[in-house]
Formats: structure tokens, C-alpha cells, sequence
């Protein structure tokens, strides 16, 4: 039995050690000393080729070495493969440290700032107390959760967004297309973290933006097909959005060019906001097959269909 890590090299050899050292019983191969393929019932990978997946007749599960699973193309993936995203500490640590520097730049006016010192010019404004901002998050799985708890230390009114009804102690949380309306006018700041299906693309669009308190901000660290570009700019042209953090784009990297590099009202980072981190990721993965080799649930198992 046999796991098939297809992804960075030199991350790979992290996950190697640990397999090594902590779960003798599974055999580590990585790409492209794969080995007999036949034996190969896991694999780690970005992203697959409907080729590579052929070539691996005992494949059981599919693990995405990241917290998304929209890179791959689940229409290719055989039905009775299970398909897995990484939900590991690492990647909610960099999330939530993240959501908290975009949250606290904003809130603390320091896009207005920068654009001050480029200029030389001195100008405080005045600083708005953490209970009179609130913070929506869009999305309420591990990391929108992780987010907002974190965020709720420094006392900003909390809601959170998500598809179906969900609970979240010291978070007014909303629901579905129904539940819109009232979620978006308590956002000053709104934070994407959804993950990207053919439901939430373009969900960061001119309505959405219209419904947002005029002068709110925004933080998108989701996935650029998120964004409707032309109602984001028109947003922020208009004032109706004050600024923007972005960490995700699409395509990536940005284009040469492109309005947002030098838009005074938009910070960008090049996808750098979560990281999966090869230590507690190899763990988790390695709990996660000693899970599925029991015949129990896996932690991130992706329902068929559902696309996350
Ligand atoms: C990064 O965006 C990830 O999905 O882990």
C-alpha cells in the first residue's frame, strides 16, 4: 500500500522524513520515483492529469495538498476516488494571521496612509474604535471560524455568511441567497474566504457591492474567480468601496499592466496569505490514511457533487 506524492520537491522531502519517521507502515514514494503504480492507493498532488489517474488502477483517495480543491477538474476524477482537501493547522494559522493584517490594515486606515507618506504629507485621521467596525466573513468552514474568532478578540462586531445555516457562538451568521441582504449591510469590512464553485464565482459583483454600507472595504482571500473586476473597479471609483485587500487574482500571477498594480485603493499580495505547511500537513494526511484504512470518515472529505 502505497502513497504517490506528486507536488513540490522540496516540500516533498519534509513529507517524506515525517512518513518516515512516523508511519513506517505507509510506503512514500515521490514523483517521479513512483514505483510500481499498481500499488499506489493514495495520492498528494495540486493538481492531476486525467492521464495520471489512469495510470493508477487502485487509487483510493485523492488529497489536494492545499486548502482548495477548484484546481482540479473533479469532473475527471473517477466517481468512486474519494477527494480530499488539506485542512491542517498550518494553513489556519496563515490564514488567520492574514485575515487579521488585511483586517487591521484597513481598519486602521493604512492604505490612506501610505498613499500620505508617498507624498510626504502628515495627515492623521481619526481613529474609529474596533466595536464601530463590523467584520462579515463569507464562509463558514474551518478557516472563516478560525478567522473570526481571532478577529473578535480585538472587539469587532462579528456576522458570517455561508451557504447553508450555520452557528457560531459570538457571530450573527446568515444564510443563503435570502440571508444577503442583511449580512452585507453590517460589513464594513467583508472578508472572502468562500471556496470557489460554480455558485460562489463571480459572487463579489455589483450587487454584492450595493449592498455593502457605503465606504466599506473589502478582503479577498478566496480565489480571484471570485471578483468581478469592471464592478470592483466601478466600486471603487465611485467610493462605494473605500479599499481592498487582494490576495488572489485570476488569472495569476496578474498581467503586466493590470489596474491593480499601482491602484492606490488596493493592497495585493501574490497569493501568499495561507501556506500549507509540510510538517503538520504530512500528519494530518498520514491520520487521515490511517482513518480511511479503518473504513472511517477522513478530516476535509470533499463530498462528490458538492465541489468542496
Ligand atoms: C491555497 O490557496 C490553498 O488552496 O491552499
Amino acid at each position: 500500500m502505497a502513497l504517490l506524492y506528486k507536488a513540490d520537491p522540496v516540500r516533498g522531502a519534509v513529507w517524506k522524513q515525517v512518513f518516515t519517521a512516523e508511519a513506517p507502515e505507509i510506503d512514500f514514494r515521490a514523483w517521479p520515483e513512483a514505483g510500481k503504480l499498481a500499488d499506489i492507493r493514495y495520492l498528494a498532488a495540486w493538481t492531476v492529469t486525467p492521464d495520471l489517474l489512469a495510470s493508477l488502477p487502485n487509487l483510493e483517495v485523492l488529497f489536494s495538498t492545499g486548502a482548495g480543491v477548484d484546481q482540479l477538474d473533479l469532473s475527471q476524477v473517477p466517481a468512486h476516488i474519494q477527494v480530499v482537501r488539506m485542512i491542517e493547522p498550518g494553513i489556519i494559522d496563515g490564514m488567520v494571521e492574514y485575515a487579521s493584517f488585511a483586517t487591521l490594515a484597513l481598519h486602521r486606515h493604512m492604505l490612506h496612509y501610505r498613499k500620505a507618506q508617498d507624498e510626504g504629507r502628515w495627515a492623521p485621521v481619526k481613529l474609529v474604535p474596533a466595536q464601530a467596525r463590523r467584520i462579515g466573513v463569507m464562509g463558514l468552514g474551518t478557516l472563516g471560524r478560525a478567522v473570526l474568532d481571532r478577529l473578535g478578540r480585538y472587539g469587532f462586531p462579528l456576522s458570517g455568511w455561508s451557504r447553508s445555516p450555520q452557528q457560531v457562538e459570538g457571530v450573527t451568521c446568515h444564510a443563503g441567497a435570502e440571508g444577503m441582504p442583511a449580512f452585507l449591510a453590517a460589513c464594513d469590512i467583508l472578508i472572502c474566504l468562500l471556496p470557489l464553485t460554480d455558485e460562489t464565482r463571480g459572487i463579489l459583483c455589483r450587487k454584492t457591492f450595493d449592498l455593502l454600507p457605503d465606504g466599506a472595504a473589502l478582503v479577498n482571500a478566496g480565489r480571484g474567480g471570485h471578483l468581478v473586476e469592471v464592478d470592483f473597479l466601478a466600486a471603487l471609483d465611485s467610493g462605494k468601496l473605500s479599499g481592498a485587500v487582494l490576495d488572489v487574482t485570476e488569472p495569476e500571477p496578474l498581467p503586466p499592466g493590470h489596474p491593480f498594480w499601482r491602484h492606490p485603493a488596493i493592497l495585493l499580495t501574490p497569493h501568499i496569505a495561507s501556506m500549507t505547511q509540510p510538517e503538520s500537513a504530512a500528519r494530518v494526511l498520514m491520520a487521515n490514511i490511517r482513518q480511511h484504512r479503518q473504513g472511517l470518515a477522513m478530516v476535509g472529505n470533499v463530498p462528490r457533487g458538492r465541489g468542496y
